[in-house]
């Protein structure tokens, strides 16, 4: 009856197959599937979305003190019951058996790897069980990493909790402030060093996630082990590739802990879903309506994403009223707020259904109870460099096995559960990479560098990585260092380099600001860093208001380029005193101003540290579209025929229809970043003069390779732009 559950679940007729799940290893069907239209659909899918959950890549260090303070002793019955549950909690995890014998593996080795099944206790146990075993004697800490800075603060949380201590003294949280609302995240991983430095024990969790900080950790805590004999590292995995960092550290011994597993069933499309959103949005409604008590979790993408799944959720069931009852829905990514993230936790009420719509956070971060249901349409984002063209981007590719299962997995943690993916048996099988490509392989690696080179680590060829990145993209990131004068001749890090070092941003971003000290515009240079680092969604353009959306876009362009219109965005926005009504009636994302208004504090808050006078060239561009070509000068893109062709690759890309420039086409371009959908965009551009290349480049750039027969016959452009800027 219900017109938005057309399809029935199971059975021969169903929109489903079925396949059981038998512990960790999984059968197929021998059936032969209708498969051409998957390789399309994936194309299609391969869009370059938005950088929010880059920020999940962030580096976190929880770390435990042991002195327990005495006022935090009389409390009330009430909490003091609270307690008790939480022990009992903990009694009944699955590590708890196995504490006795873990810690004296801890005891007898110095590296011991620790596999145990998501949810089986290690991050927020572990911790506290070296805490009990005195561990933190004589103000020795315990640190754990985290690669996620949602779990990392959900678990600080949590294990505060049980301890019933606050937050912040006993178990604190270390990291950056400012790291978490910018992409990458050098100096979180130094500060996690000197956290290192003072520790008993260092835990490496979340080891099989292989991000760029957890593989760099790797190599460079296997070195100071070798001299520091009294450090324990424990290197804490789910169960995946523990035998290859058993390896990496000199065979080290795996402790597993058994994990308690129910069958899931796992059930596949018939055929490849042409919109895996609104088939997720289908499937909840599907389960809700005709699947026992259990609550939902939906794997998706990103944040755009899960907005878009919880929007329409929560409309359907507005639609459906008292038909149905009542759904919970939950969205969780790196970027919501934390009051809003601890809600996931809380139990369902009875009679109602949780749905959780998540980013891979949920697939084995963090562990919500009470999950049944699991909806995985197959995909994530994924970072992808290209070291030829230097090119990074975040896309939406179909995940690997390894992550599908782990994603299933989560059905089967309290009961036996059912897993819903909407793709095929066969793309599973055919389609789909055994294993995840570890990220050190698949970045840009120019903070790696500086980060390695500020420790004083020159060598990287030989760096003790697990898996080394490709050649080419250690070389081209050092080469990139050398032209931005960060590296000298010989690869040492410069002055100028370990200022940049300084800065949580990619190194170009840093040149770009420390380049605005000479430029006398540090104030405008902050601004636009700030707002290029959220730069993909702060234009609202809502579907039903285009045209409204487009006119209120097209008011904020100055001429020069779009870091300009970016830069007079944010001043308008100070100037209505950061007023969000401001934000709704310029179709300007309020969210976004937020969180480009932090970074941009944050990265102020820095200027002291890097010595860089925060002072403004009042309105005068040219100084600031100067700074942004001394750091983005390897960025550099000349008018050609039908296109541009950037400079040192020959390459050919288009300004992007959303840029103040697509129309104007100047001779010269510096641009933020290239991204691929149907051609090659370079998006946010801004117009330079081509002898400001050889101003803040001379050793990269050659005036004969800037010549450019063609620019007498347009001169125009030029001057008009110089006259309007005055
Ligand atoms: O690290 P691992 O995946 O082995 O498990 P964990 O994160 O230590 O979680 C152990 C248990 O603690 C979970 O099964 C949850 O029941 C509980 N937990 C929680 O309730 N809230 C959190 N924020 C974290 C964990
Ligand atoms: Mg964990």
């Amino acid at each position: 009856e219900l017109e938005e559950t057309p399809m029935e679940l199971g059975g021969e007729q169903g929109r489903w197959e079925e396949e059981r799940l038998k512990t960790a290893s999984l059968s197929f069907g021998a059936k032969k599937e209708r498969e051409q239209g998957m390789k399309q659909e994936q194309e299609k899918y391969q869009l370059i979305l938005e950088e929010e959950e880059m920020i999940d890549f962030v580096t976190t260090a929880i770390t435990m003190k042991g002195t327990r303070s005495e006022k935090d002793a009389p409390a009330l019955s009430q909490a003091e019951m609270k307690k008790q549950s939480m022990q009992e909690v903990r009694r009944s995890l699955p590590i708890f058996p196995y504490r006795e014998d873990l810690l004296a593996a801890i005891n007898k080795h110095q590296i011991l790897v620790i596999e145990g099944e998501t949810g089986s206790g290690k991050t927020t146990q572990i911790p506290q069980y070296l805490l009990e075993d005195g561990y933190t004697k004589g103000g020795m800490k315990i640190g754990c990493t985290q690669p996620r800075r949602v779990a990392a603060m959900s678990v600080a949380a949590r294990v505060a909790e049980e301890m019933s201590v606050k937050l912040g003294n006993e178990v604190s949280l270390v990291h950056d402030c400012y790291t978490n609302t910018l992409s990458v995240t050098v100096p979180s991983s130094r500060l996690k060093l000197s956290v290192l430095l003072s520790s008993s024990v260092i835990i490496i969790d979340e080891a099989h996630e292989r991000t760029l900080h957890t593989d760099i950790l790797f190599g460079l805590i296997k070195d100071i082990a070798r001299f520091r004999s009294d450090l324990k590292v424990l290197v804490a995995s789910a169960t995946l590739d523990t035998e290859r960092f058993s390896c990496f550290f000199d065979d080290a011994p795996v402790f597993r802990i058994p994990g308690r597993r129910f069958p899931v069933d796992i059930f596949y499309t018939k055929a490849p879903e042409a919109d895996y959103l609104e088939a997720c949005v289908v499937s909840v409604l599907q389960i809700h309506v005709t699947q026992p008590p259990g609550d939902i979790l939906v794997f998706l993408t990103g944040q755009e994403e899960i907005e878009a799944c919880c929007e329409l959720l929560q409309e359907r069931c507005r639609r459906l009223g008292s038909k149905i009852a009542e759904l919970l829905v939950l969205p969780i990514y790196a970027n919501l707020p934390s009051d809003m993230q601890a809600k996931i936790f809380n139990p369902t009420p009875p009679g109602a259904r949780k749905v959780v719509v998540a980013t891979n956070i949920a697939e084995t971060s963090l562990t919500i109870d009470g999950i049944i249901y699991v909806i995985d349409p197959g995909f994530c984002k994924q970072k992808s460099y290209n070291a030829r063209t230097g090119m990074e981007s975040l896309i939406v590719t179909p995940c690997s096995r390894a992550s599908a299962n782990q994603r299933a997995g989560r059905a089967g943690r309290v009961a036996a559960g059912k897993c819903f993916r909407l793709y095929t048996a066969w793309a599973y099988k055919h389609e789909m990479e055994e294993t995840t490509v570890p990220e050190i392989q698949r970045t840009n690696l120019g903070n790696v560098v500086l980060l390695l080179k500020s420790l004083g680590i020159n060598d990287l060829i030989h760096f003790d990585f697990m898996d080394p990145p490709p050649h080419e993209t250690l070389v081209l990131a050092l080469e990139q260092l050398y032209a931005l004068g960060a590296l000298n001749h010989l690869g040492e890090l410069t002055k100028l380099g370990r200022r940049m070092a300084e800065l949580p941003v990619d190194p170009m971003l840093s040149k770009m600001i420390l380049a605005s000290e000479q430029y006398k515009c540090s104030e405008e240079v902050l601004t636009i860093a700030a707002m290029l680092s959220v730069n993909n969604s702060i234009f609202y353009r809502p579907k039903d208001k285009v045209v409204h959306a487009d006119n209120a876009r097209m008011n904020f362009v100055v001429p020069g380029g779009d870091h300009l219109v970016l830069l007079n965005v944010y001043n308008q926005w100070v100037e209505s005193g950061y007023s969000t009504q401001w934000c709704y009636e310029n179709f300007i994302q309020f969210r976004s101003m937020r969180r480009a208004r932090d970074v941009r504090d944050q990265l102020e808050g820095l200027m002291d540290r890097i010595e860089v006078e925060v002072v403004s060239c009042q309105g005068d561009s040219v100084p600031v579209r100067k700074a942004v070509t001394a750091g983005y000068f390897y960025h550099t893109a000349r008018l050609s025929k039908g296109g541009y062709k950037t400079v040192k690759h020959q390459q050919t890309v288009y300004v992007h229809p959303n840029s103040s420039l697509f129309e104007e086409q100047p001779r010269w371009l510096i641009y933020h970043e290239l991204v691929f959908t149907t051609k090659e965009f370079m998006r946010q551009v801004i117009e330079i003069e081509s002898g400001w290349l050889l101003e803040v480049a001379p050793h990269y750039y050659k005036s004969k390779e800037l010549e450019d027969s063609s620019s007498k016959k347009m001169p125009r452009k030029q001057g008009k732009t110089k006259e309007e800027l005055g």
